[in-house]
Formats: C-alpha cells, sequence, structure tokens
C-alpha cells in the first residue's frame, strides 16, 4: 500500500503471472483475440512506425499445429495446451536493405505484447510469453520475409481452478531499478 492507502501496484499488474500449466479444456472466443490484437495495435511506438505483427492460431485452427511444430522440447510440453498461440514478429529491416525499419522495432514490438498481456488478464486469461522455439524455421513456415524477424512467442490461456502458483517469483527491490544504483558497503 502507498502512503495514501492506495496499492502500489494496479490489481491487474498485481495478478499477472506467467503459468506454464494451462488448462487444455478451455477455450477462447475470436472476440477475445480480436481484443488482444486490439491492445496490442494501440500501444504506442516510436514515430507511430507500429513495427509489429502477429501470427495469432487458435488451438485446433490449422495455424495452430503449423506454430506447435516448431517449439522447443521445452516449451512444447506446456504451450500447446494453450488455448491460443501467438509469434510476436518485429519489422527489423527496410526490405531488400540491411538498413534499420526502426531503431526500436524490437522496443516497440515488445510494448505492443506487453499492452495484449495487460488485456489478456482484464478477459481472465493468463500469458507466457517465451523464446523457445526455433526461429527460423517458424519463418519459412508462414512465408515470414527475412526483414521481419520472429522475435518471440506468447502462450494465452486460462490456468486450472485448482492450480497453486509453484516457487515464489522474485524481482530486484525498487531501490535497485534506480539509479544510480543504492551504494554498496
Ligand atoms: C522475452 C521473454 C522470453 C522468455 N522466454 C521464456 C522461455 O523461453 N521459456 C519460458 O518458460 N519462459 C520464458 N519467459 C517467461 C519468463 O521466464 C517470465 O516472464 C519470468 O520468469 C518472470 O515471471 P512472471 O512473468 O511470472 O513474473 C520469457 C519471457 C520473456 C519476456
Amino acid at each position: 500500500m502507498s502512503e495514501e492507502g492506495r496499492p502500489r501496484l494496479h490489481p491487474l499488474l498485481a495478478a499477472r503471472w506467467s503459468p506454464s500449466t494451462f488448462d487444455e479444456a478451455a477455450e477462447i472466443s475470436t472476440d477475445e483475440v480480436e481484443s488482444l490484437l486490439e491492445a496490442a495495435r494501440w500501444a504506442p511506438s516510436a514515430g507511430n512506425s507500429q513495427p509489429w505483427a502477429f501470427i495469432a492460431a487458435r488451438r485446433g485452427e490449422p495455424d495452430h499445429a503449423r506454430l506447435v511444430r516448431h517449439l522447443a522440447r521445452s516449451s512444447g510440453a506446456w504451450a500447446p495446451r494453450a488455448c491460443l498461440l501467438v509469434a510476436n514478429l518485429s519489422h527489423r529491416f527496410v526490405e531488400d536493405t540491411d538498413w534499420d525499419y526502426s531503431e526500436f522495432s524490437a522496443y516497440d514490438l515488445g510494448q505492443a505484447v506487453a499492452h495484449m498481456t495487460v488485456q489478456a488478464h482484464s478477459l481472465g486469461l493468463f500469458v507466457r510469453q517465451f523464446r523457445a522455439f526455433d526461429r527460423d524455421g517458424l519463418a519459412a513456415e508462414f512465408d515470414v520475409p527475412s526483414h521481419w524477424e520472429v522475435t518471440t512467442m506468447s502462450a494465452i490461456g486460462r490456468i486450472p481452478a485448482d492450480l497453486v502458483p509453484g516457487a515464489p517469483r522474485g524481482r530486484r527491490r525498487v531501490d535497485e531499478v534506480r539509479w544510480p544504483p543504492p551504494a554498496t558497503h
């Protein structure tokens, strides 16, 4: 709580965490998927360049199987059970050049995915973002051109009602995220 008695963190942010157990019977509606993409769409970006794109597929859809094919052994054990898999793409280069499309394309994609993540939580969904997949294989599978990068994926779903979160989540203290860092003795 703050000194004024407000929670320090918005309840949506406080309740967010990244499960690796999903309810494999749960579903996500097309409306909810649209709402997640809408949240990403409204993220800020440098010069409003919006350097992002998403391959989104619900469990059971043909594109879901195509995404699952490229998961690593680790993510393959839990991500397919989520209702929705999303590949998060950043616009890295100007087509046919090695010039940055935007110096901030990865930064901006991260913000868009953060927006999507918080929107998901507002819908009672949970998100685990992850890197454990074959980037090149997935890019080839979906004909992603080389000036775009498949940067991360998100598994989005519901958690079993009786799921007990695993190990406590750790964070650096607030004074440790301020610059300059606190003096050490
Ligand atoms: C860019 C990025 C890559 C990640 N890669 C993986 C991954 O490959 N496998 C995994 O299990 N979790 C992955 N995570 C999830 C993090 O481990 C998780 O967010 C972190 O431990 C903090 O936990 P919390 O989200 O529950 O607060 C990734 C998260 C981000 C943002």
